[in-house]
């Protein structure tokens, strides 16, 4: 790697986790992503490896996922699951759910499950909640709803369950950012993107940190 042309730190992380190290289905989710336009909205390599890494430190055994895409990151979530363990994961769009279903039919369910839960997560997480308690969430779908689907993981984890938030950082635009980037993010989901953060960051209630990807990843455990 030491001779290839990088020039950043993105470049540099990206490569040495790279996707070309990835198993054939996730391939696939990438792939799928692609087909349904969404390519650069799946967890990048680096952040994969975290998230993967941080379930399988916490010993989650009872899992929710908000923002299925095409199961990429659920993926890296189940692998880092024990045996006997269950991943709810839930998508709203139909085009999505149908790739992310294809994907899950070719991936060894027979020590674990995957469950993919169709429709607006808002509503499908209140019936979700007789499942629980839960041992963590990873917040990753609608933006303007952070702060609810937060409400729910309040009231659904266990006490010491984990929180795990993507994309906190709304390109730059919780700060201000003046780039084009940040720019296309609309006032309202600015507001709640900032009261998510500050919450997730009252010691009162969470121990937690932000690791500082791309897209910012808020890492809390609930006191
Ligand atoms: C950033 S993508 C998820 C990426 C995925 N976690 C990954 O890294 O592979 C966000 C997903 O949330 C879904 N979504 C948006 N609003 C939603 C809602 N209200 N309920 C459930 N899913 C929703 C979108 O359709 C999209 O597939």
């Amino acid at each position: 790697m030491r001779d290839s042309v990088l020039s950043n730190k993105e470049e540099y992380l990206n490569a040495l986790f790279s996707n070309e190290k990835e198993s054939e289905t996730k391939k696939l989710s990438r792939q799928y992503s692609e087909e349904v336009g969404r390519a650069r909205i799946s967890v990048s390599p680096p952040e994969s490896a975290l998230i993967s890494l941080l379930v399988k430190m916490h010993g989650c055994k009872k899992f929710v996922e908000i923002g299925t895409l095409t199961g990429l990151s659920a993926q890296y979530i189940f692998e880092s699951l024990p045996e006997g363990a269950e991943l709810w994961t839930l998508e709203k769009e139909p085009a999505h759910g149908d790739k992310a279903a294809q994907v899950f039919a070719k991936i060894d369910q027979s020590k674990k499950k995957i469950h993919l839960v169709m429709g607006d997560a808002r509503e499908e997480l209140e019936k979700l909640s007789a499942q629980g308690p839960f041992d963590g969430v990873f917040i990753d779908g609608n933006k303007a709803a952070y702060m609810d689907y937060l409400v729910w993981a309040e009231k659904n984890l266990r006490k010491g369950g984990l929180i795990l938030a993507d994309n906190i950082f709304l390109s730059g635009s919780v700060w201000n950012d003046p780039s084009e980037q940040a720019q296309r993010f609309s006032d309202k989901q600015v507001r709640i993107l900032r009261e998510f953060n500050e919450r997730l960051a009252d010691s009162e209630l969470y121990q937690s940190a932000i690791a500082p990807t791309q897209e910012g990843l808020f890492i809390a455990i609930k006191k």
